[in-house]
């Protein structure tokens, strides 16, 4: 038996103890930390981490506390306790990327944060398999579980957007704060993270354009549907000649019995392109408290067998969106809708700054 321990007992955490206790893995949950300890789990639980970083049996920390503190804190220490760590956290592993990779080299450890993209598709790992083989040249991909659940009802049932999330949130898809969602916040971070796994850059997620789905209202798919069309929230990356990338969020109106099309409720689609291997499609639940915990312990499972950290370039990816180009759905609170010509993403970013706060904008992909 390998001993782990879980750091944040919430969705996530709580789903991958579950997964352990079903037994049919060669991990033990020695500790789990939380603020309180929970009656009947004294045995297990702890509200002191000093417990968990001086414990040799324990190799691996699985963090699921979320967001940037102190969960950094907490991935440092055990990183330089000598402890491999596993994390679902979009936010940390994207913005601190750097840091992390290379305090894990150094302690001779690893970091390993499959779950914080896709939920419980295996598509980080999947894609890291692919990347040492062969070039990445584009990825596209519906990566948020909630405003998948929003789009989904809103098409098929003409649900209200404000009911719909609050139902996201009550099924354990939606973040803390829900505008990292429905902003597109989550999926730049999901973008970012499959851009370094996909090149071995570093890619700033603040440098990524994002637009989300806050403004959709029910005439915009009244619009969609006179025109066989759906919307989806797509994040892309797009690999450029000159070693730079494409990077971009954006909801996007598609033929509505395309590919993506056809995904439902909290599922995820993301989908690669590579030169020598052609397509690859990766389908799953992308957020709920199985499926993320269950990505969890793959990740625990494959350091079970992994060598240290290799070697990393930390080049910061170089973001330019000025040859990929859409027509783009613009509809203005009041109601008034626009169809561009093909623009660039980093066009429809400056036309942005002048139209009214609240506009929905849509990419439009024939
Ligand atoms: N809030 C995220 C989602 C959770 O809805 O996809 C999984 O990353």
């Amino acid at each position: 038996m390998t001993d782990v321990a879980i750091i944040g007992f919430g969705v996530v955490g709580s789903g991958a103890y579950d997964t352990i206790r079903d037994g049919r893995t060669p991990l033990r949950v020695k500790k789990i930390l939380d603020l309180a300890v929970r009656p009947g789990m004294e045995d297990v639980m702890t509200t002191d981490y000093e417990e968990i970083l001086r414990d040799p049996s324990i190799v691996t920390v699985a963090e699921s506390i979320g967001g940037l503190h102190p969960a950094k804190e907490f991935v440092l220490a055990a990183l330089k306790a000598g402890k491999n760590v596993v994390t679902a956290n979009k936010l940390l592993m994207s913005t601190c990327y750097r840091e992390l990779m290379e305090t894990a080299a150094q302690n001779g450890v690893c970091i390993r944060f499959t779950p914080s993209a896709g939920g419980g598709i295996p598509w980080l790992s999947s894609l890291r398999r692919t990347a040492r083989a062969g070039k990445i040249n584009k990825i596209e991909g519906i990566l948020n579980g909630t405003t998948n659940f929003i789009l989904d009802k809103m098409d098929r049932e003409q649900g209200d957007f404000d009911a719909v999330l609050k139902e996201a949130q009550d099924l354990g898809y939606a973040e803390k704060d829900p505008s990292s969602d429905i902003d597109g916040l989550d999926v730049r971070y999901k973008v970012a993270l499959s851009c370094n796994v996909a090149t071995g850059l570093t890619a700033n997620p603040d440098e990524i354009p994002a637009y989300g789905i806050r403004y959709i209202r029910s005439c915009d798919f009244v619009w969609m549907k006179e025109r066989g069309l759906t919307c989806k929230l797509l994040g892309n990356y797009r690999l450029r000649e000159d070693g730079s990338v494409a990077l971009f969020v954006q909801p996007t109106f598609l033929p509505a019995d395309s590919l993506f099309a056809s995904v439902q409720k909290n599922f995820n689609l993301v989908k690669l392109t590579g030169d020598r291997v052609g397509d690859l499609a990766f389908y799953g639940q992308g957020a709920g408290k199985n499926p993320t915990g269950f990505a969890l312990v793959q990740d625990m499972l494959d350091l079970l067998q992994a060598d240290a950290a290799g070697e990393y370039v930390f080049r910061p990816a170089q973001v330019n969106n000025t040859d990929t180009c859409f027509r783009y759905y613009l509809r203005t609170p009041d109601g008034v809708v626009t169809v561009t010509e093909p623009i660039s993403v980093f066009a429809m970013g400056e036309t942005m700054q002048s139209m009214p706060q609240g506009t929905f904008v849509a990419a439009i992909q024939e």
